[in-house]
């Protein structure tokens, strides 16, 4: 219920203001997180609980299944302020394993609107289909496709304008594929980072 909401809010907000008094006038003078973290809607999957931030250390973009469109202005705006005004040095593209919406892009039945904004996992599905077929179950195949998914994510991150431009001034920035366990709570490194020599591999191509 909304009430027990505002009262376990305002429990929280006394206890961070016995521990330390100053705790809310220094973080709304500024924000100044290390991590911009691109994320699933998903309400098991909440940056700061399973990164074990706190408030003001990391800059959030959720939406269904983390899919990163390159033409979607929310995450692009969020991008483009998290590299340019608050210098974010990390960015992390985080999946899931047990994601509904990749699950969804997997299924022949309709989902409305989610089929469109599934688009590309559904296309991830059919470039990858000889791959998938290896899984030994579903559950395997779908887990593989978030870990596809967010291997996209990274590339389509790097390959924005926002990035390239930040990469082209020698900024210290790296985008990194990270997928979260629900059945253990742990974060694994997919090991498809990229960083400014990223730029440079591109454009010497
Ligand atoms: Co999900």
């Amino acid at each position: 219920m909304l009430t027990d909401l505002i009262d376990r809010n305002q429990r929280w907000s006394d206890a961070r203001h016995a521990e330390d008094p100053d705790y809310f006038r220094r973080l709304a003078a500024q924000q100044a997180p290390e991590f911009f973290w691109i994320g699933c809607s998903d309400s098991r999957v909440p940056a700061n609980v399973v990164a074990g931030l706190d408030p003001g250390e990391v800059f959030v973009h959720r939406n269904v299944a983390n899919v990163v469109h390159s033409s979607d202005m929310n995450l692009l705006s969020a991008l483009e302020f998290a590299v340019d005004a608050l210098n974010v040095r990390e960015i992390i593209v985080c999946g899931h394993y047990g994601c509904g919406g990749v699950k969804a892009a997997t299924e022949d039945m309709p989902h409305g609107l989610a089929d469109h904004w599934l688009e590309p996992v559904r296309r991830l599905a059919r470039a990858y289909a000889v791959d998938l077929a290896r899984s030994d179950s579903d559950e395997a195949r779908r887990d593989t496709l978030a870990e596809l998914n967010v291997v996209e994510g990274v590339r389509r991150v790097s390959e924005t304008p926002i990035l390239q431009r930040a990469w082209r001034r020698r900024a210290e920035i790296r985008v990194h594929g990270l997928i979260y366990g629900l059945k253990d709570g742990r974060l694994r490194d997919l090991d498809c980072s990229t960083g400014p020599g990223h730029f440079l591999k591109a454009a010497a191509r």
